[in-house]
């Protein structure tokens, strides 16, 4: 099905068929010395094949690769690139398509942003919160140990081009971990939209389509008005002032099995939706309802009285924290955001105590 073109802060999001010849234009209208095309070792075994073939041009065009895996989104994965892409010729004219997950355009993005005091780039997300998230507003950057994305820079791409076929391969796990942030944009923006999940059984191919048009104009609508997030592009934070330590906890914690972006997330937006239910934000009703849609599509998390503090640790670390004190976005109501929330340790401490029960 056609979708149209959506526009974000100076640059389009083309989708589908629209996305190649876009590309290709855009390619033959820039005097481009040559292009690189960053993936990861899943997307150039599964994504490069699809995307060559589709690309117009004369320029040479060199294929830069690096391990799969948020463990790989570092400082030193940057540093190899850097040094490959100068090995390979790579100047200020020079192109970047960053083609996979979160995880390459984040990199990729920042690589890019950062090489040669920054070069063009375009963003081609393959996964679905790549897709719906990632690739959308111009944050790029890196991990520093366990402290996610806390190297980085705001700078958006020339495009974006979001083509669906690439979710064929991607497995069942990952699909869910995006639909996480496009079950947040419902909760935070579009109760309608969060409606539309309610009874995920329903969902086929197209019509998965159609949700992740929505979730991208949704998340351009929240970037648009707050590119550099001073106030309502907070929103996307729901769910990810806990989610995130949570995600970060797990990871280097040798005794637990790593959890993928949007697991974490799901556990932080059930978790902050009791603590918007007990600020008197939400209805019962309405938290049972959140509560029971995460349940049935993410899996349980197992947390251990002594996890709890070393995950309230990293709390401290958010970097979306202000003035030293933990703020939180919360949700007024489905569909609506409330942020700069300050919440006590006490609430956090139940909210986790009922999550498990
Ligand atoms: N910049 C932002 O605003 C923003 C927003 C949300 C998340 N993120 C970041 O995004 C990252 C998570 O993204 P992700 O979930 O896409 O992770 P990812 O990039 O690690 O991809 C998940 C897995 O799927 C593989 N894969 C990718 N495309 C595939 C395909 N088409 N077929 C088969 N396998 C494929 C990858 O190799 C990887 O193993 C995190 O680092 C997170 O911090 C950034
Ligand atoms: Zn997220």
């Amino acid at each position: 099905m056609t979708m149209q073109t959506i526009q974000a802060n100076n640059y389009p999001i083309y989708f589908n068929e629209k996305a190649y010849e876009a590309l290709n234009l855009h390619i033959s209208q820039n005097k481009y010395s040559n292009i690189f095309i960053i993936v990861d070792s899943n997307t150039n075994e599964f994504c490069l094949p699809k995307l060559l073939p589709l690309i117009e041009t004369d320029l040479n065009v060199e294929i830069i690769e690096f391990e799969a895996g948020e463990e790989n989104k570092n400082i030193e994965t940057c540093v190899e690139i850097w040094k490959v892409l100068t090995e390979l010729g790579g100047d200020r004219k020079s192109l970047v398509l960053n083609l996979g997950g979160g995880v390459v355009t984040d990199l990729g993005g920042f690589v890019a942003s950062t090489f040669k005091r920054g070069v063009d780039f375009i963003h081609i997300p393959t996964t679905l919160l790549s897709m719906v998230d990632a690739s959308v507003g111009g944050k790029n950057g890196v991990d520093l140990g366990n402290l996610k994305n806390q190297i980085g820079v705001i700078n958006v791409p020339n495009m974006v081009l979001i083509d669906t076929q690439f979710l064929e391969t991607v497995p069942q796990n990952e699909m869910r971990s995006g639909l996480a942030e496009m079950l947040k944009h419902g909760l935070i923006y579009d109760k309608k939209y969060w409606e539309e999940f309610l009874d995920i059984s329903t969902i086929d191919f197209d019509a998965l389509d159609q949700l992740i048009y929505r979730s991208v104009e949704i998340k351009n609508e929240i970037v648009k008005q707050d590119p550099t997030e001073k106030n309502i592009r907070k929103a996307l934070n729901f769910g990810h002032t806990l989610g995130h330590a949570i995600e970060g906890y797990f990871l280097e914690n040798e005794n637990k099995t790593t959890l993928l972006h949007g697991e974490a997330i799901a556990v932080g937006m059930i978790l902050e939706s009791f603590i918007s239910l007990h600020k008197g934000l939400i209805t019962k009703e309405e938290y049972i309802q959140i509560k029971t849609v995460l349940k049935s599509i993410y899996e349980d998390i197992t947390f251990e009285e002594e996890d709890i503090e070393p995950i309230l640790d990293l709390l401290i670390h958010d970097k979306k924290n202000e003035y030293g004190s933990i703020q939180f976005a919360l949700i007024e109501g489905i569909g609506k955001i409330k942020i700069n929330q300050e919440v006590e340790n006490e609430l956090i401490l139940e909210a986790f105590e009922d999550y498990k029960s």
